[in-house]
């Protein structure tokens, strides 16, 4: 087989680039080791940034999203048994974010590159990467069947986010990695119980950090800080709903609606970058390349940059025979990944509880989120980064 770019996963980074690729007229094969329904089922983040949003619009793919999604002008924080509303709308003058599932933002981007006839090959095995610094790399893998296969291109997009074959397929002396685990997880669950109100409430809590979040009208998604090795028959539902509603309390008005578990699992938490994300014609876009902790909804909107980025210098690389935006690619993301990175560590390390809490540093964090929600400067900053910083797009 043969293609102009071989993407590896199908997960928001890579089925993006095939879309946006599609769309300026350049072919790709997109290989994912997992089957279609895993990928469409796999419950992840669901903070859409103004940016992504607008993207999916520019490119036809929102029609569900715009019907379906639902924009949030505010998030409330709670501490210290009271609850504060930050109106992102009013900082920012006018933006929000949009809340829909990533799984569907994925459902989305599968169905429209099915129906414009790209390719995406799901339950693939064995993929590996090869002459990555040559000009006609290729790609090595088994399909569904078992058959051994070869993939022909002139660029290999890796876009197998933080556990995949990509960033290990560039030798260690040529990458630099930046990495921070934190010493708790998210416990997530899903329930079948219409979300008690309409905005976000992100709590710092003594018994540790809750979210209150939602998919839909119906279903309402909610996390608990726990440890990393957190084991999940510990959690019986009675356990996770009383911890919630303890932790989510606020000023004690709020109280959440209750309902059947239809999904509860344990998120590690980690910042992690490795640099450069190119190296000769294998390029990383999305999870592949960083991982910022889920506190602030960065992840996915990180990857749906990094590929408008792509796209852009695998337009000049294969339509205008230029290079010189593909040896940019690299800085040119790192620089959005790293101010948000900073955004994500700097609200996981305000609401979380550490090892070494003790009092001083609870009477710091309370006195952070005390100065966000008192001052309109500092609350501005955190809603400046919350609907997301502008996308500088290289011209
Ligand atoms: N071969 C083929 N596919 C692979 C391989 C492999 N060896 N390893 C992983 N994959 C697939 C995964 O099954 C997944 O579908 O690559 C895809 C990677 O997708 P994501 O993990 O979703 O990463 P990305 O597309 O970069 O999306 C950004 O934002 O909200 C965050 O972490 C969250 O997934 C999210 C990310
Ligand atoms: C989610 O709804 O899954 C979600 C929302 C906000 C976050 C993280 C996750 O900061």
């Amino acid at each position: 087989m043969e293609t102009q770019v071989a993407i590896v996963g199908a997960g928001p980074a890579g089925l993006l680039l095939s879309h946006l690729l599609h769309l300026k007229g350049i072919d790709s094969v997109v290989l994912e080791h997992r089957s279609r329904s895993h990928v469409e089922g796999r419950i992840r983040a669901g903070v859409l940034e103004q940016m992504t949003v607008d993207v999916l619009r520019a490119t036809g793919v929102a029609d569900r999203m715009d019907r379906e999604g639902m924009r949030h002008e505010g998030i409330e924080l709670a501490f210290a048994g009271r609850r504060h509303r930050i109106d992102l709308a009013d900082l920012t003058d006018g933006k929000a974010v949009t809340v829909y599932g990533q799984h569907e933002v994925v459902r989305d981007l599968i169905a429209r590159r099915l129906a414009d006839q790209g390719t995406i090959l799901f339950d693939v095995a064995e993929v590996g990467l090869h002459a990555i610094d040559g000009t006609r790399p290729w790609v090595t893998f088994r399909d569904p069947d078992g058959v051994a296969r070869r993939l022909d291109c002139a660029i290999i997009a890796g876009c197998d986010g933080f556990h995949g074959v990509s960033r290990a397929a560039i030798p260690a002396h040529a990458l630099t990695v930046h990495e921070r685990v934190y010493p708790f997880a998210w416990l997530g669950v899903l329930a079948d119980a219409a979300p008690a109100q309409e905005e976000l409430i992100y709590a710092h809590h003594a018994d540790g950090f809750a979210l209150f979040s939602m998919r839909s009208p119906t279903i309402t998604r909610l996390y608990l800080q726990c440890a990393p090795d957190e084991d999940l028959n510990n959690w019986p539902d009675d356990r996770i709903w009383a911890a919630l509603q303890d932790r989510l309390a606020g000023d004690g008005a709020f109280r959440l609606t209750e309902g059947p578990i239809l999904q509860k699992g344990v998120t590690g938490m980690r910042s992690f970058i490795a640099a450069p994300m190119r190296h000769g014609r294998l390029v990383l876009a999305g999870d592949a390349a960083h991982i910022v902790p889920p506190t602030g909804a960065k992840g996915m909107n990180l990857a749906v940059a990094d590929v408008q980025v792509l796209t852009r210098a695998l337009v000049a690389l294969l339509k205008r025979g230029q290079d010189d935006l593909l040896n940019r690619y690299s800085d040119l993301c790192l620089r959005r990944i790293w101010t948000v990175s900073r955004f994500s560590w700097w609200m996981t390390q305000m609401l979380h509880r550490f090892d070494d809490h003790d009092a001083f540093a609870d009477r710091m964090q309370l006195a952070e989120l005390e100065y966000l929600t008192s001052s309109r400067n500092a609350a501005r900053v955190l809603a400046e980064n919350y609907v997301g910083l502008p996308l500088e797009l290289p011209v």
